[in-house]
């Protein structure tokens, strides 16, 4: 086992890069056991047996972008295209504070037709309509000012995965228009406009090895971000990588861990996506030490047609209110909800 590199990592917050590689190449199930205990332990001493529901708006499915992984891909003419007004935001809204939350996320592709002003007016409503709750934003790359524009509307947060840290792999994962540099910088002024960002990568992408893998923990050190999303890759059968491998849940569920004991404090959603691959892979990643779950709360009819990857789960009927499913779920493994804006915590 590789207890003794797992004590360094929780006495130091990092390790140094080939201590990573060895720490997951080499990873056994004990180490894992050990690593989810330590990184559990530590969520709960900072956040207790809590976790923070944020309601998923996913209010484009238009994208620009062409990423080989993305189901939304602009180059897939299959999906059958939408865009929420603003009303039908509110709306969405209005149910999910009816039901308790007071955490929304509106997500979608980049979509120009949602340009400065658009998003602003929804924002802004939705700051006005709802002053007791977080707005974070996750609308992919834009411009300094379009970012300030945003965070002077109302929005307090903002998610942008990285996706992977790495140059090569990146450009093995997007089309030439899009840069490594880019995002990063994308990240950097966000952070200067006022946002608690999140950043993030997929677990098992495509070309992935345990040295890319290394390489987006050291970022996520450098950057010091408040929130960083993971999940397993999961093919979509309408891309390019249709035929490749998902991510597992055990790697996503010890990266999770890993990250945790690198940040005491961070905000770690259990995703969907882990939900997806495993029956109950959320628990799974909130017993490695997640805290954050992001529940659907788009319009039933939309939600299949937000499709990153296949057999994505709570887009059917059944999935109507995932907070009580997920309630439940949190329960059966002694966790509850916690209905709050769930903001980072910088002290016990
Ligand atoms: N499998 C898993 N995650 C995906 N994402 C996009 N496509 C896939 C896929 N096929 C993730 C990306 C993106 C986030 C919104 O969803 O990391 O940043
Ligand atoms: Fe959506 Fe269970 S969380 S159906």
């Amino acid at each position: 086992n590789h207890f003794e590199l797992i004590n360094r990592l929780y006495k130091e917050q990092i390790l140094p890069k080939e201590d990573f590689i060895r720490l997951i190449e080499h990873r056994t199930a004990e180490d894992a056991e050990y690593l989810a205990s330590l990184a559990r332990k530590e969520a709960q001493k900072i956040y207790g047996t809590g976790v923070f529901p944020r309601g998923l708006i996913e209010f484009t499915n238009y994208c620009k972008n062409d990423c080989l992984y993305c189901g939304i891909r602009r180059s897939n003419p299959n999906v059958s295209r939408y865009r929420l007004t603003e009303e039908q935001i509110l709306s969405a809204c209005e149910s999910g504070y009816e039901l308790g939350y007071r955490s929304f996320v509106l997500q979608g592709g980049e979509d120009p037709y949602f340009h400065d002003e658009r998003i602003v007016s929804i924002v802004s409503a939705m700051r006005k309509s709802y002053p007791d709750c977080a707005i974070t934003l996750s609308l992919g790359e834009r411009s300094p000012e379009s970012y300030q524009a945003l965070f002077e509307a109302g929005a307090n947060r903002y998610l942008l995965r990285h996706e992977t840290a790495t140059e090569e792999h990146y450009q093995k994962l997007h089309p030439e228009a899009m840069s490594l540099a880019r995002r990063k910088q994308c990240l950097w002024d966000l952070k200067k406009a006022g946002f608690h960002v999140g950043t993030g990568f997929m677990v098992g992408a495509p070309g992935q090895t345990a040295a890319h893998l290394a390489e987006d923990l050291l970022f996520i050190k450098e950057l010091n971000p408040k929130m960083v999303g993971i999940g397993p890759f999961i093919p979509h059968h309408d891309t390019p990588f249709k035929d490749e491998p998902s991510g597992t849940a055990d790697l996503t569920t010890y990266m999770i861990s890993i990250l945790r004991l690198m940040n005491h404090h961070l905000l770690l959603p259990s995703t969907t996506a882990l939900g997806t691959i495993d029956p109950n892979g959320r628990e799974k990643g909130i017993l490695a030490g997640a805290n954050v779950v992001m529940p659907n709360l788009s319009p039933i009819d939309v939600r299949k047609d937000y499709a990153l990857y296949d057999n994505k789960i709570c887009t059917g009927d059944e999935a109507a209110e995932c907070v009580g499913c997920l309630g439940r779920r949190m329960e059966s493994i002694g966790y509850h909800l916690e209905f709050s804006r769930g903001d980072y915590r910088e002290y016990l």
